[in-house]
């Protein structure tokens, strides 16, 4: 029995996961690594932070299993950010992350250069603030020393694989996410480098997903408590990789992944990008052919989970393990439309389908009756809304699942699922792993090791709890409260973006004014 290794460098852990050849998972590790924020709207890891978590993961998920033997390695992790290094392999500067909203001025400067409707058709996108191809525009513009100090320029991921290989490469799902590519051929697309202005040269080499990268260097194997030479796959971005995580490989089905962001995801056999830029068509991890979707479009939403977290630690002050269970237990003694509160959950801004960075958050029709569940009910509610106003676009576009599966943290929560059920009207089967990017992670270092068909592994290994089915009483509650969440977004956008700029640094304006010298 061969036994693979998935590892998904996450936003804010590393996940591992031994998988056996049948999809058994054999063994489990994980390790935090903190994010700066310099500056409002910034987030920067440092690499090294990566590397030491991945071993305490890795080292963590195989200690369960003393003298086993690992037959390849897959990868898999946060999309979009900006590694910088120099021609010795050194960093230019800490990681840039997909999360870090500086470059929003360059994102649309650059939408506004190339037009929405040619940028959708070659990168299959609108370009976001953090992807890749913004985040070098602002560094041009902001920091050009270290712009031009970058020999290489790297996704997350495909640095964690250099240091455990010694070679750089990239996918094309990943790939996809720089906003730097050609979905369609999937190469490097001349025209989007020109307006960042990078050459091939400091781009990787894009390899398929379950294509060996290299093999681990005797240095990292030590690292890892591994042996060395074990081939590593190239991988995909978590996105690409969750959906063969769930199983997911044909367009009936639609991913709804709940972390700390939402998004919802269909396999997609054709590239028929959204003219409006207001969703991305990215290609998956499949190379394209019959029965092989090798693109899949995206509504992302930035704020799910992150809201839920936000009312536990900032609102409420909860402590304790089961603050969670707690909170969607008073969930569940509200109603739909937490008794007529409303959240707005842009505590990051949003991407689909606004792409506005300066959106924000808040609770509306707040009145002295509501109770802490309904505040909980309503994060929940307007996350999953958030969710459903993106895929009304994918839907709008033709995808036409006939169910969901639902996977990430808010899939743990039963409440959480039948809200998902009743909103978007379709049956919610809940994913049984938890990790199904790192899983998709070893499920392609599975099928580039034996030759196996991903498609087939995927439908193999991915296994479903129980099925919600949507409450026909519930749905027209929901369809009326959807409406009015959209007529609140609109409302408050204004409002948000001054908001935004009030709070922004004007040190002229807090600065006590010095006398004048001459008086
Ligand atoms: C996809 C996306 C996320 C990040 C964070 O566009 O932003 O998948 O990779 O996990």
């Amino acid at each position: 029995m061969a036994t693979y290794l998935g590892i998904d460098l996450g936003t804010s852990s590393v996940k591992a996961l031994v998988v056996e050849d049948d999809g058994r998972v054999r063994g489990v590790g994980s390790a935090e690594f903190p994010t700066d924020h310099p500056q409002p709207g910034w987030a920067e890891q440092n690499p090294d932070d990566w590397w030491s978590a991945a071993a305490a993961a890795v080292r963590q998920a195989t200690g369960w299993l003393p003298g086993i033997t690992i037959d390849a390695i897959g990868l898999t992790g946060q999309m979009h950010g900006t590694v910088m290094l120099t021609e010795s392999g050194q960093y230019v500067a800490p990681a840039i992350i997909w999360s870090d909203t500086r470059s929003w001025r360059q994102a649309q400067a650059m939408t506004g250069e190339i037009g929405i409707a040619k940028l959708a058709e070659i990168a299959g996108s609108p370009v976001a603030a953090g992807f890749q191809a913004a985040t070098l525009s602002w560094l041009r513009q902001e920091r050009a020393s270290l712009f031009w100090r970058a020999h290489k320029v790297l996704l997350p991921k495909d640095d964690l694989r250099r240091r455990l290989t010694g070679e750089t490469a990239t996918d094309p799902g990943d790939a996809s996410g720089t906003l730097l590519l050609d979905v369609r051929w999937r190469t490097w697309s001349p025209d989007l480098m020109k307006v960042v202005d990078l050459d091939a040269g400091r781009l990787p080499t894009i390899l398929p997903s379950n294509a060996r990268a290299g093999t681990l260097t005797a240095s990292a194997a030590e690292a890892f408590g591994l042996q060395a030479g074990i081939p590593v796959m190239t991988g995909t971005g978590d996105a690409a990789a969750g959906l063969l995580g769930a199983g997911i490989v044909d367009p009936a089905t639609m991913l709804l992944s709940i972390s700390t962001g939402a998004q919802v995801m269909v396999p997609a056999p054709h590239v028929k990008p959204d003219p409006e830029g207001r969703t991305h068509t990215f290609c998956s991890a499949l190379e394209p052919g019959p029965g092989r979707p090798g693109w899949y479009t995206m509504g992302a939403t930035l704020a799910a989970g992150m809201g839920l977290r936000w009312l536990r630690d900032e609102a409420l002050a909860l402590g304790g393990t089961d603050a969670y269970e707690r909170m969607t237990g008073w969930a569940s003694e509200s109603i739909p439309g937490a008794r007529g509160l409303l959240f707005l959950p842009y505590l990051a801004g949003e991407r689909t389908p606004y792409m506005d960075a300066r959106l924000r958050g808040a609770f509306l029709g707040l009145g002295g009756h509501h109770q802490r569940g309904d505040l909980v009910r309503a994060v929940i509610e307007g996350s999953t809304m958030a969710a459903l106003d993106a895929f009304e676009v994918l839907r709008a576009q033709g995808a036409a699942p006939t169910k969901i599966v639902m996977a990430g943290g808010g899939a743990k929560s039963p409440l959480w699922r039948q809200i998902a059920a009743d909103m978007f009207g379709l049956p919610v089967h809940a994913l049984a792993t938890a990790d199904q990017a790192a899983m998709g992670a070893a499920l392609l270092a599975a099928s580039g090791a034996s030759g196996a068909d991903p498609v087939t592994l995927a439908q193999s290994w991915a296994a479903y709890g129980a099925v919600q089915e949507p409450n026909t009483a519930i749905a027209p509650r929901y369809a009326e409260l959807f409406q009015i969440f959209r007529k609140a977004r609109a409302a408050t956008t204004e409002t948000s973006h001054d908001l935004v700029a009030f709070n922004e640094p004007r040190w002229e304006a807090v600065k006590p004014s010095r006398p004048s010298r001459r008086g």
